[in-house]
């Protein structure tokens, strides 16, 4: 685990200013809605408790010495100079040794209880693999695959679900973060790191990648949308569900399977098995495009096709330099992709 540094952070902030571009708030840490972050925040406030007690005590007597033993009218006398005192010098070098141990203790068994967990027989599998610059999701069991938007079951007292994320890399350093349900974990390209949620409550949680990762990591933004066990259930039904295979899209989809971007992204039952790119099969159940950016509306789409580079520069998908007819028909079949 690894945290931005706040200077790293501002500066990501200054750059998307800079590219004019929304810089999109991630969840409020003091509002944790599973057990990781909820652990994460309690020790937070203990660390914050006696890092306010020491400051009142330093500031207080500070406070006292400046104001008790200020010079009093014109009395120039040098005050009584005290070299060493043992009991002071012991209660200095024992204090804050009890105070460093407790705190080490605290932390250590908050980082034992969510990296010992072990995943119930009953757990979701989900694979996550960071990109430069979007997040590939698989659950292996029902064989989805989607992008940038987790999808996970609530957790409740009668019936607790547990996500178990294994987190991968396909290029370079990326670290999974939604502070509202856990802390940061790295994406390390070469190894798999582990990480759990149990969100208590249904709805939509922002995150972000947090550790710097080239030109978009400032927009490698990341959904979890958590639903009602039957919610997600239909939503996994609906995923694993091939393309559409309408007849009156028959030109359109001729077109996007003569085009290259096939070679990058896969839609299920064509032959687009591209694997660089997010997978397409379902896009239009996303809320987002280019991995949080801007909303999945039709103007957006075609925009974002269109010229990817103009909404997202850097990014790896090139401008196709589709002519209109071609656009018109890519975003069509896209458009049909449920
Ligand atoms: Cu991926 Cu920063």
């Amino acid at each position: 685990m690894t945290s931005c540094p706040r200077v790293a952070c501002l500066l990501c902030a200054m750059a998307v200013v800079a590219f004019g571009q929304t810089v999109h708030p991630v969840g409020n840490i003091f509002d944790p809605q599973a057990t990781p972050a909820a652990s994460i925040y309690r020790l937070s406030m203990l660390v914050l408790a006696v890092c306010a007690a020491i400051f009142l005590v330093v500031a207080g007597l500070l406070t006292f010495t400046i104001v008790r033993f200020r010079r009093k009218g014109d009395d120039r006398r040098e005050p009584a100079q005290v070299y060493g005192s043992n009991r002071i010098e012991i209660a200095w070098t024992v204090l804050p040794i009890l105070i460093v141990i407790v705190l080490t203790m605290a932390t250590a068994r908050v980082v034992i209880a969510i990296q010992n967990k072990s995943a119930p027989a009953n757990s979701l599998q989900v694979k996550v693999i960071g990109h430069q610059w979007w997040w590939e999701i698989r659950y292996p069991d029902s064989g989805v695959v989607t992008a940038n938007e987790l999808h996970v079951p609530v957790s409740t007292a009668a019936k607790p679900a547990l996500a178990f994320l294994k987190l991968e890399s396909a290029d370079v350093a990326h670290s999974f973060w939604v502070p509202q349900l856990s802390g940061k974990t790295d994406l390390i390209p070469n190894r798999t790191n582990q990480m759990w949620i149990d969100p208590r409550q249904e709805g939509t949680f922002l995150g972000n990648c947090a550790e710097y990762c080239g030109m978009q990591h400032a927009n490698m933004l990341l959904r979890v949308i958590v639903q009602s066990p039957a919610d997600f259930d239909n939503w996994t039904a609906a995923q694993k569900a091939d393309a559409p295979s309408d007849s009156r899209l028959e030109a359109a989809r001729a077109t996007f399977l003569s085009l290259s971007c096939t070679s990058c992204h896969t839609v299920s039952g064509t032959s687009a098995t591209g694997t660089f790119g997010p997978d397409l099969s379902h896009l239009m159940s996303r809320t987002t495009l280019g991995s949080g950016v801007i909303p999945n509306t039709p103007e957006n789409l075609r925009a974002w096709v269109k010229d990817p580079q103009a909404i997202k520069p850097g990014n790896l998908m090139p401008n196709m330099q589709l002519n209109s007819r071609e656009l018109d028909e890519v975003v069509t079949y896209l458009s049909s992709l449920k």
